[in-house]
């Protein structure tokens, strides 16, 4: 519709890898491309949320707040299209967290699954309960801040965040419902159409900004040897007389399988039959490779050109910002009016 407003975030907690960028920062540019009319798109860093896990060093923390600007940039966002910005610039985010914490239950919010994820909680009683961060466990409530400050409709997030929107729609519907207005649109997730990319080497959890193991990783700033290293390291199977796709018993060759289909935008059963005509996992790999290695080039370019250009970084950051923060100021302002205030 003419009225859409996108919105996503993602976070400043390490470099950005192949996941980010299938999961989220390509899906941004392939949305944005769309963008028509009076559409309005967002991207941010969502570097407030990135405290609610154990604290960054200062100055690290500084850096992954800039690589990630340049690294949504480095996917060729257009920045006359996109305002992109930092969410701990714009104070409205953590002014509507405070409105919106007035109505998340803390039934909703014990219901969450990321709290109990990130501090390893796995049975929920009051000694490990006393030791989570009101923080962490308020999390999905900025989160929704963030979406509903901007009148949000079209979310694009990976499958994990599906708990959290859900809890943002209904938040809209209780403001909406308490004011009797219709004031919050309800956004509506548009899940990013990639599998979950996984470690090369535990092809049983996920590929991660946060993993200590850094050849697991296939990072946006990999040079072309690195990323054939590698992925020749990736963790496959004995079973080589065929290359089906089977995420259960063969989960580091469905990760290669996935990871061709999501740069290639094919479906998987398209990979898994131009598969069929490698002899070995050594083909099988070298194949792989180049797909990456091709896909990932443009982005690794203009990554090098973003990250040494402070001067540009920080005009695209504070006319994107700026945008967005009238856009936060003048709905907070609205918002607060229709509460009394
Ligand atoms: P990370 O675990 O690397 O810190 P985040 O939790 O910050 O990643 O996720 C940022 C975005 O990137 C989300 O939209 C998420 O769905 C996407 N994403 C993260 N890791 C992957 C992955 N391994 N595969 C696909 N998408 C991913
Ligand atoms: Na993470």
């Amino acid at each position: 519709p003419d009225e859409a407003t996108v919105f996503s975030m993602i976070q400043p907690t390490g470099k950005f890898h192949l996941g980010n960028y299938l999961g989220a920062t390509r899906a941004w540019k392939d949305l944005s491309d769309l963008q028509k009319g009076n559409q309005k798109i967002i991207f941010g860093v969502a570097d407030l949320h990135a405290i609610t896990i154990p604290k960054p060093d200062a100055a690290e923390f500084r850096r992954f707040r800039k690589e990630a600007i340049a690294s949504i940039l480095s996917v060729g966002i257009d920045p006359s299209k996109v305002s992109v910005m930092y969410q701990s610039q714009i104070p409205e985010h953590s002014q509507l967290h405070w409105l919106l914490s007035t109505f998340a239950s803390m039934g909703s919010l014990n219901r969450m699954n990321q709290w109990k994820s990130k501090s390893n909680i796995k049975e929920v009683d009051n000694e490990t309960i006393g030791k989570v961060k009101l923080g962490l466990f308020s999390y999905p409530v900025l989160q929704a801040a963030d979406i509903l400050l901007y009148r949000s409709t079209h979310v694009p997030v990976g499958d994990d965040q599906a708990q959290h929107l859900e809890l943002t729609r209904t938040l809209a519907e209780q403001f909406n419902n308490t004011y009797n207005v219709d004031f919050f649109p309800i956004p509506t997730t548009v899940f990013t159409p990639t599998s979950k990319i996984l470690s090369l080497n535990s092809p049983d959890k996920k590929m991660s900004k946060s993993d200590p193991n850094q050849q697991s990783v296939i990072y946006l700033t990999d040079e072309p040897d690195v990323i054939k290293t590698k992925v020749k390291k990736a963790v496959t199977d004995s079973i080589s007389e065929s290359f089906n796709y089977d995420p259960i018993k063969r989960p580091g060759l469905s990760n290669l399988m996935n990871i061709v289909s999501g740069i290639q935008r094919a479906p998987i059963d398209v990979v898994e039959s131009e598969f069929q005509k490698f002899n070995n996992y050594r083909d099988v790999k070298n194949y792989v490779s180049e797909v990456i290695i091709e896909d990932l080039k443009g982005p690794r370019e203009e990554y090098k050109k973003l990250i040494q250009d402070e001067a540009y970084l920080d005009k695209i950051i504070n006319e994107g910002q700026g945008r967005a923060r009238d856009l936060a100021n003048k709905n907070v302002n609205e918002i607060m009016k229709i509460m009394g205030f």
